[in-house]
C-alpha cells in the first residue's frame, strides 16, 4: 500500500467527518466526491473495517452461522463493498447486491465484489424495495442513519433470513446496536455474539456497551507504509475497536447454556486479570487470579481477543 499526498488529504477529510462527536449526532452529507475519495477509503480505514468483519465472521462460524453459496446477500449502505468482499470469501454467496444511497459507492462496490469473487454476480440495488435478501450485511452505517433511514433499515431486516452488523465499538454507536436487537428479538434469535437471548443487559446501565477488539495483522506494525499511514492520520493501529450482531430468523434451537462472554479489554495485574462478563440478566467483573489458571492469564496478556469465553 502506498498513499500520495492526495490520498491522506482524502482520508483526513473522511475521518474528520466520521468522529461523532464532532458532528453531534447529524446525519452526514452524501460524502463520496469520486472514486479517488472510495480507493483511498478502501486502502486504509475499509482495510480495518474488514480486519473487524474478519473477527467478527470467524465467531459467527464457530457459533454455528452456515455457508451461504447458494443465498443472495444484500450489502446494504455497501460503501466500498469491503463487508461484502469478506463474507463472500468467508461464506460464499450465489449472488451479491450493494445498495447505498451513493451510486459512485454502488458501482465501485459491486465492481470490488466481482474482481475479487469473479463467479460471484454482483450488482447496484439502488432501491432496496421490497427485497428478501437471503443474507443482510450491515457495516459502519448505524451512526448516519436519520430516523427514517433507520426505519427504512429495520423494515429490509425484517424482510432477511439472517442478518449480521459489524459496527464502531463506540459507547454511542454499540449501545444503538444493543437496543436493535432487543428490538428484533420477537422475529430472529442471536446467534452471536450474546450466550443469551434475553435482553441486554450492558443497556441495564447508562454507562455499560457491548464492544470487542480484533486483532490487526502485523503488517500494521512492520510495513513502512502502514506505520507512516497510522501516524499521519493519528490512528492507533493496535486498537479495532467494533460491536457486532449476528441474527437468524425463527426461534432459537435448543441448545447447552454457554460460557459467559468476555466483553472490552482485560485488566491485565501482575497477579490476576479482570474481565467483565455478559451473561443472561447482566453483565459481571471477574477477578481472575492468575494462580487459578495461569495458561488463561499468560493468554489474555498475549492475545486477548483470542479468548471469547470465560471458561
Ligand atoms: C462509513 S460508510 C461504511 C461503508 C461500508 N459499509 C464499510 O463498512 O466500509 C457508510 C455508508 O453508508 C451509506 N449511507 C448513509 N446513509 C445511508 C442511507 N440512508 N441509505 C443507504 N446508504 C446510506 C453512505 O453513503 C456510506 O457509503
Amino acid at each position: 500500500m502506498t498513499l500520495s499526498r492526495d490520498d491522506l488529504g482524502r482520508l483526513e477529510r473522511l475521518r474528520a467527518l466520521f468522529l461523532a462527536d464532532r458532528r453531534a449526532g447529524e446525519p452526514l452529507p452524501d460524502y463520496w466526491r469520486d472514486d479517488g475519495d472510495l480507493c483511498s477509503y478502501d486502502a486504509v480505514l475499509g482495510a480495518r473495517i474488514g480486519w473487524k468483519w474478519d473477527a467478527a465472521l470467524a465467531e459467527c462460524r464457530d457459533r454455528g452461522f452456515a455457508r451461504a453459496d447458494g443465498d443472495v446477500v444484500l450489502d446494504y449502505g455497501c460503501g466500498t463493498g469491503v463487508a461484502a468482499r469478506r463474507f463472500v470469501a468467508a461464506f460464499g454467496a450465489r449472488e451479491v447486491l450493494c445498495h447505498d444511497r451513493s451510486r459512485r459507492a454502488m458501482a465501485y462496490a459491486s465492481d470490488r465484489v466481482r474482481r475479487s469473487a469473479p463467479s460471484v454476480p454482483a450488482r447496484a440495488l439502488p432501491d432496496v424495495g421490497s427485497v428478501a435478501p437471503d443474507v443482510l450485511l450491515v457495516s459502519h452505517v448505524l451512526g448516519e442513519l436519520d430516523a427514517a433511514g433507520l426505519r427504512d433499515l429495520e423494515r429490509c431486516i425484517a424482510r432477511s433470513r439472517r442478518v449480521v452488523v459489524v459496527e464502531p465499538g463506540s459507547q454511542t454507536v454499540a449501545r444503538a446496536l444493543s437496543a436493535l436487537r432487543d428490538r428484533l428479538r420477537t422475529g430472529f434469535h442471536v446467534v452471536a455474539p450474546c450466550p443469551h437471548q434475553d435482553d441486554c443487559p450492558a443497556l441495564a446501565t447508562g454507562t455499560d456497551w457491548c464492544h470487542f477488539f480484533a486483532p490487526p495483522p502485523s503488517a500494521v506494525f512492520t510495513e513502512g507504509s502502514w506505520v507512516r499511514t497510522n501516524r499521519a492520520l493519528g490512528i492507533d493501529a493496535r486498537s479495532l475497536p467494533y460491536a457486532f450482531l449476528c441474527l437468524v430468523s425463527g426461534p432459537a434451537p435448543a441448545a447447552p447454556a454457554r460460557a459467559p462472554r468476555i466483553l472490552g479489554r482485560p485488566v491485565l495485574r501482575p497477579h490476576s486479570v479482570r474481565v467483565q462478563v455478559c451473561e443472561p440478566g447482566r453483565l459481571r467483573d471477574v477477578e481472575r487470579p492468575k494462580r487459578d489458571d495461569p495458561t488463561l492469564w499468560r493468554t489474555l496478556k498475549k492475545a486477548p481477543e483470542s479468548v471469547r469465553d470465560l471458561p
